[in-house]
């Protein structure tokens, strides 16, 4: 299939545009390069012997989007193009509602008058607020966001859903991920975050490599097996298989669909930190802080669903995911800059 990939050159992007080149389909790449650089496609390039086309766009700019639809006719939209981080969607919530969901009307407006009304959403755990099940299934019921990033990927949801519901040639599915952590195994794509990582495993990454001297576990009195925060890691290849997947809903017609990626399995901080060393041989030296306002105890899946209806299972384990997240960072210390 040839598939448009919004935001392609980003972490989960460039992971996926590989897979769907090696699972056959023809991705083309359009990105603003925001949070990413050019220089993830061209290692993509290499990676799959073959040129990724990619148009620097941002998907508010409806021209630029109509000239790119212009030149192809697309069978589906991997929809990845979006602000994600957390703390600076409360501090700038205009900028987020601005650019995830301006940028996503505009998209969805060109797609529908283009007729490629297929779509792969990157949605969110973060929409099922404090899980009201654990393991979280997709029957269980949206939560309360606690920032604009994720009212951002709520609203998407509901947006989506509308657009399928009044025009039934839509189809849309809405792939919520848990915590993508790990790289290629190449260690040549990776994730490259900006400035101080919010994120566990970049920041573990960083203490590792010396780039940090001690990673801030954020509270230890949760309802958890050791007290640290509990999450459900999914490797970046995994996820990246499971939208090469979620296209077999798409040729079946599917009308709109959620599935959970995630492994199913939740890992506490401190396992992560244990996984960590016991992979690579570093130690990663810590400190126990104050709880991190917004977080929750324990979120991890159920993804049978998504087993059960599209073939897809996460292959790899926590330690695979430490070992191939380290290898990215220690042959690039500094990301795509070196
Ligand atoms: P990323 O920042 O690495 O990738 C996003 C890409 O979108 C970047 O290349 C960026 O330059 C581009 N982009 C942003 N705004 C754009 C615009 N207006 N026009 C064109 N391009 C634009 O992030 P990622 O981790 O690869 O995440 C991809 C998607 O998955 C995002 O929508 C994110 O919200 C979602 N997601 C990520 C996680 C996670 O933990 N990484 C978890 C759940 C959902
Ligand atoms: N944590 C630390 N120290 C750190 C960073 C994180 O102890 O330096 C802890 C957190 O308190 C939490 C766990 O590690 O218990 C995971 O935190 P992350 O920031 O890595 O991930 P979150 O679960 O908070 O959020 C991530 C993405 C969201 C997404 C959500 C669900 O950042 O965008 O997963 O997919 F919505």
């Amino acid at each position: 299939m040839k598939i448009l990939v919004t935001g392609g050159a980003g972490y989960i992007g460039s992971h996926t545009v590989l897979a769907l080149i090696e699972a056959g389909h023809e991705p083309i790449v359009v990105d603003n390069f925001c949070n990413s650089s050019e220089k993830s496609l061209k290692a993509v390039s290499r990676l799959a012997g073959k040129d990724v086309p990619c148009y620097r766009v941002d998907i508010r700019d409806r021209e630029g989007l109509e000239k790119v639809f212009a030149e192809h006719t697309f069978d589906a939209c991997i929809h990845f193009a979006g602000l994600k981080c957390v703390p600076e969607s409360t501090r700038l919530p205009l900028k987020y509602y601005e650019n995830n969901l301006a940028g996503s009307l505009t998209l969805f407006g060109v797609m529908a008058e283009h007729h490629c009304k297929n779509i792969i959403f990157s949605s969110s755990a973060t929409v099922y607020g404090d899980p009201a099940i654990i393991p979280i299934t997709e029957a269980c019921p949206k939560g309360v966001t606690t920032n604009a990033y994720g009212e951002t990927k709520s609203m998407l949801e509901r947006i989506l859903t509308d657009i399928q519901k009044a025009d039934p040639e839509w189809n849309v599915v809405l792939l919520r991920y848990f915590n993508p952590i790990g790289a290629h195994r190449s260690g040549e794509i990776g994730e490259q975050p900006n400035g101080i990582p919010n994120n566990l495993m970049p920041y573990v990454t960083q203490v590792a490599v010396g780039k940090r001297e001690c990673l801030s576990v954020y509270g230890n009195d949760y309802d958890t097996h050791d007290g640290t925060g509990v999450r459900d890691y999914i490797h970046v290849c995994d996820l990246a298989d499971g939208h090469v997947k979620a296209l077999s809903a798409i040729q079946k017609g599917c009308g709109t669909v959620v599935y959970n990626l995630g492994t199913g399995t939740g890992y506490s901080v401190l396992d992560v930190v244990k996984a960590f060393e016991k992979a690579t041989g570093v130690s990663v030296p810590y400190a126990v802080r104050e709880r991190r306002a917004g977080d929750i105890a324990t979120c991890y899946s159920d993804p049978t669903k998504a087993e059960r209806e599209l073939g897809w299972k996460a292959k790899y384990n926590l330690e695979d995911m430490c070992r191939d997240a380290w290898r990215w960072q220690k042959n690039h210390p500094n990301g795509f800059d070196d």
